[in-house]
């Protein structure tokens, strides 16, 4: 979808579609109060009929019959305006492509970045609106070849506003665009099947970037990660015949401050020996959902021109039950010499991610790291798929993490790692068992953020479980079904963010 700005009223603007929003009780403004006249008094009476009333969410089509240039008009309720905030527009516009696809509209026009939220500015409101409007319209057609040609798409999106305003206007769309563009390219990589989606191809995919000056990629194969013995994460991907990979994006290499990102990227997750049952094996094609983001924030950043160095680090492997599978009950050498016992080999994404934590702390030396993993099912029993929960060693580092969370509104939620939790993870056989010795998965979320401490030494760190953000199983205003994108935002507005 193109999406472009023009200083035109919209009395006047030649469209097939002008979306216009209105709160509850609202009074027409001095240019719509003119359309209604035109339309024969047709706005004012149906908000009079209470028809419509200007509830959140409501719609309303009304055809102007040539009266004035706009052919349609799609009449957008924006709730009480007291209430109203920039997550309410990224909503509204996922909702305006649903409407705008449904009745086979190509094109539109709107001017919802008009309507005034405290404490923001125009350009905030355009970006919210384009990504809203970016976010919306994705769909995942990568594999269809049935009625191709009857899926929808929308071609253009302008919005009309004052010629002063057009600068900002411009940037807004610029920042929305590209954090929307980056987020449906996670989307795309979370939802490609496993069969293709290998730790070679995402090693491909992170390639592709190093064509940007700023970028160099290095990637390590059986053979180096053997050397380096990264032995936790090789020896979950013993049980699978496709090679693993630890692929490293550094950007700005020679600047100073540096912030790791690190992503879990296990391309499948059968489980490995303790295999999944079949309900819970369906989806695991997203397991690298948290690589797949460390890719995208690493593309977004680049045409953010972020100024600080961030290293972005993507364990990848599957986790597979081959004959030559790690067996509950083996002991591995970790990179940071700790010894892991391995008590269930569903519980890989954390070998991989000690690993590749301690080889950037040792080897990077940053002033940060985040890492993001669709690490536990239990995210999902605690948080459900509002939040990602979020832990760590430094508080400021997570109040950052938050209120960026809500700024986007890719939310967070910290969870506490205390000391007592270590003690369920201590081993018989070796330093930590890599589950929990309790009765079941108690506290399944932060006892996985703990064993990560154990491979963190001294610099600041936070872990982020994306289980019930990364993947919708319901679509909702700007998500579809399916991978969602989550943290490609959140990261970026943090990375934005960074020394302000
Ligand atoms: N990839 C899963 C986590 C997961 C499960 C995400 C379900 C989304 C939905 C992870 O590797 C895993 O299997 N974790 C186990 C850990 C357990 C064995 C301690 C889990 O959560 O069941
Ligand atoms: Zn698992
Ligand atoms: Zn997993």
């Amino acid at each position: 979808m193109k999406i472009n700005s023009q200083s035109t009223k919209i009395t006047s603007c030649k469209t097939n579609l002008l979306v216009i929003g209105l709160f509850e009780k609202e009074k027409l403004s001095k240019e719509l109060s003119l359309i209604d006249k035109q339309l024969n008094g047709e706005i004012s009476s149906i908000i009079k009929s209470k028809q419509f009333a200007g509830e959140l969410f409501q719609s309303q089509t009304i055809s102007t019959l040539k009266k004035i240039p706009a052919k349609k008009i799609l009449l957008l309720g924006l709730g009480k305006e007291k209430e109203f905030s920039l997550e309410i527009l990224r909503k509204i516009a996922g909702l305006t492509t649903k409407f705008v696809k449904k009745q086979d509209f190509k094109e539109f026009a709107t001017n919802l970045q008009t309507k005034i939220i405290k404490n923001t500015t125009i350009e905030q409101r355009t970006q919210a609106l384009t990504e809203g409007f970016l976010l919306g319209e994705y769909k995942f057609t990568d594999y269809k070849t049935v009625d191709k040609d009857k899926i929808k798409t929308i071609s253009s999106c302008i919005f009309l506003e004052d010629k002063k305003e057009l600068l900002a206007l411009n940037n807004g769309i610029k920042i929305g665009r590209i954090l929307s563009d980056a987020t449906n390219y996670v989307r795309d990589l979370v939802n490609t099947p496993a069969g293709i989606a290998t730790p070679t191809f995402m090693a491909n995919e992170a390639k592709k970037l190093a064509k940007n000056k700023s970028i160099k990629v290095k990637i390590l194969g059986k053979k180096e990660l053997t050397k380096l013995k990264m032995n936790a994460l090789l020896g979950v991907s013993q049980g699978s015949s496709q090679e693993p990979k630890l692929v490293i994006i550094d950007y700005n290499s020679s600047k100073k401050e540096s912030i790791a990102l690190v992503g879990k990227g296990v391309t499948f997750d059968s489980g490995g020996l303790d295999i999944k049952p079949d309900a819970y094996m369906v989806d695991m094609k997203f397991d690298m959902a948290g690589a797949a983001t460390v890719l995208g924030t690493m593309k977004s950043i680049v045409d953010l021109k972020i100024p600080h160095r961030v290293i972005g680090f993507m364990p990848l492997t599957e986790n597979m039950p081959g004959s030559s599978a790690q067996k509950p009950g083996d002991v591995v050498i970790a990179y940071n010499k700790k010894t892991i016992e391995i008590l269930n080999t569903d519980a890989e994404g954390r070998l991989i991610l000690a690993d590749t934590l301690a080889y950037a702390e040792k080897n990077y030396k940053p002033n940060a790291m985040i890492d993001l993993a669709t690490l536990t099912g239990a995210c999902i029993m605690a948080l459900g798929y509002t939040a990602a929960a979020v832990m760590g060693t430094d508080e400021k580092l997570i109040a950052k993490l938050k209120s960026s969370g809500d700024e986007t509104y890719e939310r967070v939620w910290e969870l506490p790692l205390w000391d007592e939790y270590q003690d369920f993870l201590k081993g018989d056989v070796a330093d930590v068992r890599n589950i929990g010795n309790m009765k079941g998965y108690e506290a399944g979320t932060i006892v996985a953020g703990s064993f990560l401490k154990n491979f963190v030494e001294k610099t600041p760190w936070v872990h982020i479980d994306i289980a019930g953000t990364a993947w919708f199983i319901k679509e909702t205003h700007y998500n579809p079904k399916g991978a969602t994108g989550y943290g490609v935002r959140l990261l970026s507005n943090l990375l934005q963010n960074w020394k302000k």
